[in-house]
């Protein structure tokens, strides 16, 4: 006889009208109000296009803040996936799992070229809150916790993601207000001062975390002076030298990693301990993770962290896809010279608006002049900062890009954007640019 109670009678359907809300309603309704969002919605992308829900088609340089590296749906992303869904999706870390071990191997081969060893989970907050207790585990172990040698120097203007770990991290007091009582431990330092890096590590300092180039911060690159020292001091103090990667690794720069871009012919070699990356590092399906150099890796023995969805066959089969077609296809080398291309175009243009042009590769920030802005007609009466009245009229033109502070604008295309998308996107943003100069 079955003795279980009846089942509860199925929710109602929701009437034809609710069906037909729209997204924005929709939104509203029922989905949290964290974000500010453009009134937009996408449906469908290819490249470097995104069509919008009215069928309006956009040109993309913003790639999902630096996530979609081979630009929307790559054949060659979605093909792994569907490969890698009909066989296994998820499989525990209680199992060995042969898409993270080639993955891993891909990291420590052919995107560090160093002996270590990499830990996986879902977001780049995650691995930046694993690289901390990478580094307050390493120390404990080795000096005991007498030492208390567990703080960590990270940046002015940095940005280390949204967990509790991730805002102590980083240097921008706006992620961290209301949000107290903080993790304790961070100490920040001017960004590119070594003199106030030096003055900052005591014997205490576990870690440097450092962005080689900081992208929510406003697109600042960092100096190879700064990171010889940062270097320096980890050999003098016997800390741990670590990078985020989250933005400006795999690849955004046109070489694997944002360090090596920066001191490229600079005679410095400032190699890190441990490096977090996530964003593109599958091209859009969620992934984090970290690399660890064999020295330290026993730090976090078993039992010491872990995540149930770290390192999935299905997010490690995208992330092999992607990463093997950006080796495969030359996109290091598109990205080097799509960003010759902007910086060329972009100094041949005369708009009192824009003051300069920073970055690396294919993260780049257009700076804006506030005080020029003042004369962009309907600026100020719009109450907008000057990176987001930029963004919402190259938007309106048809061209997607990121404010990343209050003036600078952050072009971000997919690594992989053909001259054709590029020549369209200098001729809109130029256009607009002009329009705010009143011509
Ligand atoms: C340098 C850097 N680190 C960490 C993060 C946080 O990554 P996520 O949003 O995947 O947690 C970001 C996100 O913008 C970032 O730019």
């Amino acid at each position: 006889m079955n003795s279980s109670p009846p089942l509860a009678p199925a929710p109602p359907r929701p009437e034809p009208a609710a069906d037909r809300a729209s997204t924005e309603e929709l939104m509203d309704a029922y989905v949290l109000g964290n974000y500010g969002r453009f009134p937009i919605a996408f449906e469908r992308g290819e490249g470097a296009a995104l069509w919008s829900e009215e069928g309006r088609r956009y040109l993309d340089f913003s790639s999902g803040v630096a996530v979609c590296s081979l630009g929307h749906s790559p054949a060659v992303m979605a093909e792994a996936l569907a490969r890698q869904a009909a066989k296994l999706v998820h499989c525990s870390n209680l199992y060995w799992v042969r898409e993270q071990a080639e993955l891993a191997r891909f990291v420590v081969e052919r995107i560090m070229e160093r002996p270590g060893k990499v830990f996986f989970c879902n977001s780049g907050a995650e691995a930046n809150d694993g690289l901390i207790k990478l580094a307050r585990r390493r120390a404990w172990e080795k000096f005991g916790p007498e030492a208390e040698k567990n703080e960590i120097v990270t940046c002015r203007q940095s940005f280390h993601g949204r967990t509790l770990g991730g805002i102590a991290a980083t240097g921008q007091d706006k992620v961290k207000l209301g949000f107290d009582p903080l993790l304790p431990g961070f100490v920040h330092v001017p960004f590119n001062d070594p003199a106030a890096l030096r003055d900052a590590v005591t014997d205490r300092t576990a870690a440097i975390l450092v962005e080689a180039v900081q992208g929510e911060g406003g697109i600042h690159v960092a100096t190879p002076e700064f990171l010889a020292e940062a270097a320096r001091l980890r050999d003098e103090f016997d800390l741990l030298l670590m990078f985020d990667e989250v933005q400006c690794g795999a690849g955004r720069t046109g070489d694997w990693c944002g360090w090596r871009t920066v001191l490229a012919g600079s005679g410095t070699v400032a190699e890190p301990d441990a490096a977090s990356w996530a964003k593109g590092f599958a091209g859009g399906f969620p992934i984090g993770a970290f690399w660890v150099a064999d020295d330290h890796a026993a730090a976090l023995g078993p039992g010491t962290h872990g995540s149930t969805f770290g390192g999935t066959p299905l997010a490690c089969a995208a992330a092999l896809a992607v990463l093997g077609e950006i080796e495969r296809g030359g996109v290091l080398a598109n990205v080097k010279r799509q960003e010759s291309r902007i910086r060329e175009a972009a100094a041949g243009w005369n708009h009192p608006c824009v003051s300069g042009l920073r970055g690396l590769g294919l993260m780049l920030g257009f700076v804006l002049d506030p005080a020029a802005m003042q004369s962009a007609p309907g600026f100020s009466e719009s109450g907008k900062t000057p990176s987001l009245f930029v963004v919402d009229a190259a938007r309106g033109a048809g061209l997607l890009t990121v404010p990343a502070g209050e003036t600078v604008v952050r072009w971000l295309p997919p690594l992989n954007v053909t001259d054709a998308e590029v020549d369209e996107a200098l001729a809109i943003f130029d256009q607009v640019l002009s329009t705010l100069s009143g011509r």
